[in-house]
């Protein structure tokens, strides 16, 4: 099977059962909360800290160009966003069921300036520069062609413009490097070859400037600027 329909099949499934995995997003449900502390190692505290890193990139009354890829199911983004309803908000995610989730969201939190599109990262249909802030959360370990989505988040980005999100990095916790290995890749979830803190680093300084990199435990959130 090809890994883009690998990762879509999985992905699906994970959209029919969106609200336990939301759960585990957000550190809200006990099931969410015993696989964080099992396999992340991560607490309440934790958990937030990294996704607030990466939220903490998106300046404060943003009225600008976004585009969020993967959204998901929303879950950890799209309450944010009520905080800037004089942005233009692009949510891009390859799965459709992912999206139909995070289309529910959006009109219960009553969000009007948020597109939700379908899309690959690999090949993103929009031009050079035309966003100020690309976001992308727990995404990068899940893509299928790691190459084409760097490439790709930093064309589509303005120079100086703000490239932030989370991921998971290899080498931190064994833990979580042994689920990784054996149910997320084994299931479709997340695909090889994974980045380290440090090889992370030195990608980002490749097309960024004022890297500002967070690790907790086995994830990692950054905040910089393409150059
Ligand atoms: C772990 S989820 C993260 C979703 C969300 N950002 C969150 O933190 O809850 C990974 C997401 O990546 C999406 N995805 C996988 N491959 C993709 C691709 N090539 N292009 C766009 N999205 C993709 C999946 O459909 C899934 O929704």
């Amino acid at each position: 099977m090809q890994r883009k329909d690998k990762i879509g099949k999985a992905y699906q499934t994970v959209g029919d059962t969106a609200e336990a995995y939301d759960g585990m997003m957000t550190y809200s449900s006990w099931l969410g909360k015993l696989i964080c502390r099992l396999i992340w190692n991560l607490d309440e505290e934790k958990s937030r800290r990294y996704v607030n890193t990466a939220f903490s990139g998106i300046p404060k009354g943003f009225r600008g160009r976004l585009l969020e890829i993967p959204v998901g199911t929303g879950c950890l983004s799209l309450p944010v966003y009520q905080g800037f309803p004089e942005a233009e908000i692009v949510c891009m995610d390859y799965v459709e069921k992912m999206l139909e989730a995070a289309r529910k969201r959006a009109a219960s939190l009553d969000l009007r300036n948020v597109e939700f599109r379908q899309g690959d990262v690999g090949k993103l249909p929009f031009d050079d520069g035309s966003f100020d802030v690309v976001l992308t959360v727990n995404g990068l370990h899940a893509f299928p062609d790691k190459e084409a989505a760097f490439r790709e988040l930093n064309r589509v980005l303005k120079p100086g413009g703000i490239f932030c999100g989370t991921c998971y990095v290899a080498g931190e916790q064994a833990r979580t490097d042994f689920f990784v290995r054996h149910v997320f890749v084994r299931g479709g979830f997340f695909t090889p070859p994974f980045d380290t803190a440090k090889s992370l680093r030195a990608r980002l300084e490749g097309f960024c400037r004022d890297v500002s990199i967070v690790s907790v435990e086995a994830e990692t959130a950054f905040v910089c600027r393409k150059k």
